[in-house]
């Protein structure tokens, strides 16, 4: 028997200490989050991804009143990426929030569901993704990559027909 341990670093800053590219991109999730179709929660996330080509790929969470059948900003975007630049590989998402009912003074964390759809994109590319979740206070939680949101992922190569 073994006991094993994981660990992974992160970095916290206000958005102000983050160099241009990174505030950009948060900029473009902070806008984004205003196309937010969210009559039922109130809460709105913009998630903006950049891809190795310079471009950036803008999403929000889109909801429906059969509630299940919604999606969450980082997967609108992450697989509106997908469909347009199919070869290209991903660098970074930035996600931010605002809900029309309360304050959101934490950092904000992608769901499980986002967490196995962009870890797949990171291994399939064999590149990180840089992940990056801003809250309305402007602070700012920075991960290397998703791997370290989804320790053990799903994974199962034999599944992968085509
Ligand atoms: N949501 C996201 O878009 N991203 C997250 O990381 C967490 C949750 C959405 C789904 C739903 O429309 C609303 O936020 C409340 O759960």
């Amino acid at each position: 028997m073994q006991e094993k341990n994981i660990e992974f670093r992160y970095t916290t800053a206000n958005i102000r200490e983050l160099d241009v590219q990174d505030q950009e991109l948060i900029n473009n999730a902070k806008i984004s989050l205003q196309t937010a179709y969210a009559p039922y929660s109130g809460f709105m996330v913009g998630a903006s991804v950049l891809l190795e080509n310079g471009e950036i790929i803008n999403g929000s969470n889109q909801e429906n009143v059969a509630y299940p059948s919604g999606l969450c900003a980082e997967r609108v975007a992450i697989f509106y990426a997908g469909a347009k630049f199919p070869n290209v590989k991903i660098k970074a998402i930035a996600v931010s929030v605002f809900s029309k009912d309360f304050d959101i003074s934490d950092i904000v964390s992608p769901c499980g569901a986002c967490r196995q759809v962009m870890a797949e994109y990171e291994e399939n590319q064999g590149v990180s993704i840089k992940v990056i979740l801003h809250s309305p206070n402007d602070q700012v939680f920075i991960l290397n990559q998703v791997k370290d949101l989804l320790p053990f992922m799903f994974k199962s190569p034999r599944l992968k027909k085509y």
